[in-house]
């Protein structure tokens, strides 16, 4: 026997130990849950050849992209499910257990108290404002600072002219860059920005969805990324060479140069992932969110989602499956060749399997002997299409609608609510972002992980925005194309 071939471990006995170990320690023997997962991933370390040299050589546990992923989401939850679902489940204590733990533990501290004595003052308090906020209601006098010149550029901007049909009324144009950046205000060289069904919808309605409005003729774009070219008086975050997306929507981000105010930008740090996969950012964070926010999912149960080789679908089975979730994907492609090219390629991403959005998803997944019906259904469609979803899902299973891209408000029938307990809520990342800032540093890191490590990505075709902006257009407009529009800007304009 060659020396290489011969096990070490089994040489010395150490599997042995280790199963031993593993048996003694195991939450349902009495062992703990904690000290079970150190064991397991101990063995995981000095069984693979890189992580025990790294080990060795630094004291450092190595964890590869997807590993760093299941640690971090749901809290790492969801990798001791992964790694012993019977360990996990010994090891959480019962909701009602939980509830009696909060309420006495909360019920007696000094924040609960603080808390009532804040509820029973009501809102005639005193409140405080900083100097902040002073600015950010009232703005900074003109003159009492030195604003900051900016070079005469003629920029690309793409113009609507009014709520309509987008072949109609968008155009191509140009527009001079103001002459200085007042307070608070930054110039950004946008690099990429996207044709996204937001944008179409405000193109088409002069709306987002059923929110402000805005009056024509207008710049549309809601998401892209840029780089900080300058920084004007004021500005405290944002630096030149800085990476930022946009915070809110309607910012109109279909032009080569930018002018707005630091705080409508959220900072992400340079070269954490191609400046292309930033650009698709809000559809990562959206697919990634639908997922860690859905209670009680568990490796091997199933998620059905419509509309799954959109941006955001193609992301959601991506994650489903590095956390060994079942996807049903369905999709609305009519044209049989099309459906099997579509099919194959969702496979691929991971999607256990792919499904037409016709007929009844139900009869589908019952004569495929699917033996697990799906927990959670992610509707991005409406109509049909969600009572489709909604009449697949198991009893008390939860039905996310985050989009509505037949323009249809999504129907389900009343017997699912009441029979099969469903439960229906709304999403919104941009929500989401403004209610959890804290949070966004950690989750933009790990998606950034993902894709670095090929785990994760969104199929794009760029254009020039300069060039080719009507074919981008003719091109995002189109049914079937499994790809995201990104418009390129390379180009910023002429100086004058
Ligand atoms: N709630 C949030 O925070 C949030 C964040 C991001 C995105 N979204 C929403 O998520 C959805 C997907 O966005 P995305 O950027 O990922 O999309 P995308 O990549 O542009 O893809 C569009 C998807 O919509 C489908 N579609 C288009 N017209 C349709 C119609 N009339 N009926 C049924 N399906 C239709 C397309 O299917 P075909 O391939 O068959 O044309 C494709 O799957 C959108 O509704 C978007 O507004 C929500």
């Amino acid at each position: 026997m060659a020396e290489s071939d011969r096990n070490l471990y089994e040489l010395l006995g150490i599997r042995r130990a280790f199963r031993n170990l593993v048996t003694r320690a195991h939450p349902d023997k009495g062992g703990d849950a904690e000290q079970f997962r150190l064991i397991q991933q101990a063995y995981e370390v000095l069984s693979d050849p890189a992580k025990r040299a790294h080990y060795d050589s630094t004291g450092d546990i190595m964890r590869s992209a997807e590993e760093e992923f299941m640690d971090s989401f749901a809290g790492g939850s969801f990798r001791d499910r992964v790694r012993s679902a019977e360990a996990a489940a010994a090891a959480a204590p019962s909701i009602q257990e939980q509830i009696t733990v909060r309420q006495s533990k909360e019920s007696g501290s000094h924040s609960a108290g603080f808390e009532a004595w804040m509820r029973g003052r009501g809102t005639g308090g005193v409140q405080v404002f900083t100097a902040d906020d002073v600015i950010d209601q009232f703005g900074v006098v003109k003159g009492s600072y030195d604003a900051v010149p900016l070079p005469r550029i003629r920029a690309h901007v793409v113009r609507c002219s009014g709520p309509g049909r987008a072949a109609e009324v968008l155009s191509l144009g140009a527009e001079d860059l103001p002459a200085e950046l007042e307070w608070g205000q930054v110039l950004v060289s946008v690099r990429y920005a996207p044709i996204n069904p937001a944008d179409l919808y405000t193109v088409a309605t002069g709306g987002t969805y059923g929110q402000e409005s805005v009056k024509p003729p207008f710049v549309p774009g809601h998401d892209a990324v840029g780089v900080v070219v300058k920084a004007g008086p004021g500005v405290k975050h944002l630096h030149e060479n800085d990476w930022v997306v946009p915070l809110r929507p309607f910012l109109g981000t279909w032009r080569s140069l930018l002018v707005t105010a630091e705080k409508e930008l959220l900072r992400i740090e340079p070269e954490l992932m191609p400046m292309e996969q930033c650009a698709v950012l809000r559809e990562s964070l959206t697919a990634y969110r639908l997922l860690e926010d859905a209670p009680g999912l568990r490796p091997g149960d199933c998620v059905a989602l419509n509309a799954a080789n959109s941006a955001v679908g193609q992301m959601v089975v991506q994650l489903a499956a590095l956390l060994r979730l079942r996807t049903v994907a369905v999709i609305a492609t009519e044209d049989a060749e099309a459906f099997a090219k579509t099919r194959d390629w969702l496979l691929s991403l991971g999607a256990t399997v792919v499904l037409p959005d016709r007929g009844s998803l139900k009869t589908e997944l019952d004569k495929l002997k699917f033996f697990a019906k799906p927990k959670l259904a992610l509707d991005a469609v409406g109509g049909l299409s969600t009572t489709r979803l909604s009449d697949a899902l198991a009893d008390g299973g939860q039905l996310v609608v985050y989009g509505c891209m037949s323009g249809k408000s999504p129907v389900w029938p009343w017997h699912t609510w009441v029979f099969q307990g469903i439960q229906v809520k709304g999403f919104n990342i941009r929500r989401w972002v403004q209610e959890h800032k804290k949070k966004v540093p950690a989750l933009l890191e790990s998606i950034a992980k993902l894709v670095s490590a090929g785990k994760l990505n969104t199929a794009y075709t760029e254009y020039e925005l300069a060039t080719e902006f009507d074919e981008a257009l003719e091109h995002a407009l189109e049914r079937g194309k499994n790809t995201k529009v990104l418009l390129k800007i390379s180009d910023v304009g002429v100086q004058y």
